[in-house]
């Protein structure tokens, strides 16, 4: 059983930052450490036993504006990726998201309609032939469009198996042509806390970021997600881009993404920049090493009665175990 402890939220008014201090993202996190922010920062991933949201579960999608990527869904499913149980209810997986730009609880898709979603643009730079920048729509008529039946776990012990669509990050590392010194692709998040309220708390280090090695980014099975359930993506799913990697605990897979940097240097991601010792930079999942506060042995299955029995890698070990041969000194689980 979790321990359930005060969320980021439940800081009292003194814990609250600086303004000044929120601006500087270094300074903040030094501070964290001498005060009661740090205190908090760890309980946040806490969630597995919270309830569904119970609002708005009939309907499936939140209907929203009328996307303009609509005509490219549905998009043909490639069979090499199964499933070994049933996909989740759409209601379910469109209703019960994390998503901390718009909160900390599980039920931000409506605040999440805030996000306006034109115009959208994605910058590709660092280590690169020559950096651009590239408008959703001109990206996506680049990229292979296909469906992928994908589980997910969340490091909260947490799972789903939903129908994803959109392109093999392959795909945009080939388009974004990388010199041979990258060894890192960073992403990052959109940053405007006039529309994601949750970037206006002062504690977390804005904006979320994720990061791969190269060998993981061009690995097969990760994916660049558009769309969900043969539509665009909603918006609390991270519309119009976010990262699938389902091997790796559901943090890994950054939502609302702006920038793709190749860095030589391994980025320090979101969360691990809260609380290393409980979310690191490799993630993968794996039942027999326990996060420091619960097991993740077995998953609850969202919008089933029953959990399920968790598998190394999420069962993905035949597409990306050997990609870290080499690697067992690191903390390749955590
Ligand atoms: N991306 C951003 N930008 N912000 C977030 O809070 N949460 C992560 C990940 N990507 C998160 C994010 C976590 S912890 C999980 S489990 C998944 O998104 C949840 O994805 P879902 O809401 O589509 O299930």
């Amino acid at each position: 059983m979790l321990i359930k402890l005060k969320r980021g939220w439940e800081l009292p008014e003194r814990a609250a930052t600086p303004e000044a201090v929120f601006h500087d993202r270094r300074r903040l996190l030094k501070a964290a450490a001498a005060g009661p922010i740090l205190l908090a920062a760890p309980a946040l991933l806490t969630a597995c036993d919270e309830a569904p949201a119970p609002t708005a579960r009939a309907g499936g999608a939140v209907a929203a504006e009328p996307d303009p990527s609509a005509h490219l869904y549905p998009v043909a499913r490639n069979l090499r990726y199964r499933l070994d149980r049933d996909q989740t209810p759409e209601a379910d997986a469109t209703t019960y998201n994390n998503y901390y730009e718009f909160g900390s609880s599980k039920n931000i898709w409506k605040k999440a309609q805030a996000l306006p979603l034109r115009p959208w643009t994605v910058v590709i730079d660092g280590l690169v032939e020559q950096p651009f920048e590239i408008g959703i729509d001109e990206l996506l008529a680049k990229m292979p469009l296909e469906e992928r039946l994908y589980r997910h776990r969340c490091v909260e012990a947490w799972s789903m198996a939903v129908p994803w669509s959109g392109f093999p990050l392959k795909a945009l590392v080939d388009l974004a042509k990388p010199l041979g010194s990258a060894k890192y692709l960073r992403m990052t998040t959109f940053h405007d806390p006039e529309v994601a309220s949750g970037q206006k708390a002062p504690w977390y280090p804005w904006p979320y970021e994720e990061g791969l090695t190269i060998a993981e980014a061009t690995n097969e099975l990760a994916f660049i997600a558009t769309g969900i359930y043969g539509k665009p993506m909603p918006k609390q799913n991270g519309a119009p881009l976010r990262l699938a990697v389902p091997w790796k605990y559901g943090f890994k897979s950054a939502k609302g993404i702006v920038r793709f940097q190749f860095t030589e240097i391994r980025p320090v991601s979101f969360w691990e920049e809260i609380q290393s010792s409980e979310y690191g930079f490799w993630a993968n999942v794996n039942p027999n090493v326990p996060h420091p506060r619960w097991s993740q042995a077995s998953e609850r299955v969202l919008g089933a009665n029953h959990r399920l029995e968790t598998q190394l890698f999420n069962g993905y070990g035949e597409f990306v175990a050997e990609l870290y041969k080499g690697l067992e000194g690191e903390k390749l689980f955590m």
